[in-house]
């Protein structure tokens, strides 16, 4: 009895080894075909964030050249809002010129260079000022 249940199971891994080195010899290799999905990530600041990032717009110079719904000497930002939608891109974007300053977007007065502001607090002014449409 037990030699049979050792026989069988010997028996039976020769099988499986065979099947499977069986699979592997006979594996066509296929090429598959990728698409590239573009995901537009529409993130959701919280509420603090908007809170502390119309603060912190407030406490700087960005009201000087911006209001919220008309332009001065920068575009409102509600068509600033218009124009990008909110998304992480975007935020990237914006932080990036609010902090070099630049011209180009929308005519060509330029927008002053703010370089010692940090990075998430202009995070936070960008994605309050793309949360008004
Ligand atoms: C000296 C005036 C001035 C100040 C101060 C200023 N801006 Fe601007 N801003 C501009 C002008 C002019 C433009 C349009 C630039 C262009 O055409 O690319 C602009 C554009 C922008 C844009 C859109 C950029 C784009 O590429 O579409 C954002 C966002 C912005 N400002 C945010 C801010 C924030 C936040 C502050 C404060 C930290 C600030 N600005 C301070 C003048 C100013």
């Amino acid at each position: 009895m037990k030699r049979t249940i050792v026989l069988t199971s010997f028996i039976c891994a020769m099988l499986v080894a065979n099947l499977s080195f069986g699979q592997t010899t006979k594996k066509t290799t296929t090429v598959k075909k990728t698409t590239t999905v573009t995901k537009t990530v529409v993130s959701k600041p919280s509420a603090a964030d908007l809170v502390m990032g119309k603060q912190a717009l407030t406490k700087s110079d960005c009201l000087a050249c911006h209001k919220e719904d008309t332009k001065v000497i920068g575009p409102a930002y509600i068509d600033v809002a218009k124009k990008y939608a909110p998304t992480e891109a975007n935020y990237d974007l914006l932080v990036k010129k609010v902090i070099a300053g630049g011209s180009g977007n929308w005519g060509t007065t330029p927008m002053s260079p703010h370089p010692s502001l940090p990075p998430t607090d202009v995070k936070k002014m960008v994605q309050y000022i793309l949360s008004l449409k």
